[in-house]
């Protein structure tokens, strides 16, 4: 089975979508973006793929909004995927921007606050797999094939490359800019999901009415959402919204030789997951 080559910026591996289609254009929008001018009030949601960014795009606007209403839609405020960056330069504040770029790929000067969600990997892999070899866009570019897929993850030879390198990063991010970046870890935000909403609301200094909180955390939950996207092309994104699926997809060996790449990866990490 061969697929098609995925397009690989000095070594990040992005989807072949418009306006990424070229190398050329794609280290384009890769610079322009690390030079977009930002605002203090500015919001960026940045996760590796399949780890939460909806959830986030469905449950931040609404905080800021004060209200249950929105007419934030997640694909019009994609750095790396929208047509026109410079729509962005007048768009009203606050801003909300979405991405699946490691932290350095984001503005340099970045005033404004980063949320970033983490899923247990398992889980990740196994959203991804669906994803991807459901996509029409990016079919063609994955094996079809669930452990072959798997293999690839392990070696970063995925969507915006190895989920361990990145995630690294994310969490040292985080470390070095305490205020600034959130965690928000995906198994939390479904488990603990009062608690988690009041640490979004506290880091975007909106209500923490727990009232509100509640009916925003109910108008997002997947059951909800997947309902208001019914129909839509991308509704296939929306597929079990649970924790521990992993579990349908590992043997035994395919989970103990992820937790061997984990522990080999981030020996020097404090990130912690939530494995089961
Ligand atoms: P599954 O494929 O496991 O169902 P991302 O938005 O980062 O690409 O992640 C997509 C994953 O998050 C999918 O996981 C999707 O179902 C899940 N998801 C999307 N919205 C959700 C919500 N409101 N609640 C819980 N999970 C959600």
């Amino acid at each position: 089975m061969t697929t098609k080559e995925k397009l690989s910026v000095d070594g990040l591996i992005v989807p072949a979508f418009k306006p990424l289609l070229t190398l050329e254009d794609a280290r384009k929008r890769l610079a322009d973006i690390v030079n977009i001018p930002t605002r203090k009030d500015d919001v960026f949601i940045s996760s590796y793929p399949k780890s939460g960014n909806h959830w986030l795009n469905a449950i931040v606007p609404r905080l800021l909004n004060s209200s249950l209403d929105t007419s934030h839609r997640m694909s019009n405020q994609f750095l790396e995927l929208i047509s026109d960056l410079h729509e962005l330069q007048n768009a009203p504040s606050p801003r909300i921007m979405t991405s699946h770029l490691p932290y350095r790929y984001l503005p340099k000067e970045n005033n404004g606050k980063i949320f970033h969600s983490i899923r247990n990997p398992k889980d990740v892999a196994v959203s991804a797999f669906h994803h991807y070899t459901t996509d029409p866009m990016v079919k063609d570019y994955v094996h079809p094939d669930w452990a072959h897929f798997l293999d690839d993850f392990l070696r970063g030879e995925c969507y915006y490359g190895s989920w361990f390198e990145r995630e690294k990063e994310w969490k040292e991010a985080a470390r070095e800019n305490p205020g600034k970046i959130l965690i928000v870890y995906y198994e939390d935000l479904k488990k603990n999901g009062m608690e988690t909403m009041q640490q979004i609301s506290n880091f975007l200094g909106t209500s923490s009415d727990p009232t509100f909180l509640q009916a925003v955390y109910d108008d997002c939950s997947f059951e909800k959402v997947k309902e208001r996207e019914k129909g839509k092309p991308w509704e296939f994104i929306y597929r079990k919204g649970e924790v521990g699926d992993w579990k349908s997809f590992f043997t035994v060996e395919q989970s103990e030789k992820l937790e061997r790449v984990f522990n080999e990866k981030m020996k020097d990490s404090t990130l912690k997951i939530q494995w089961s």
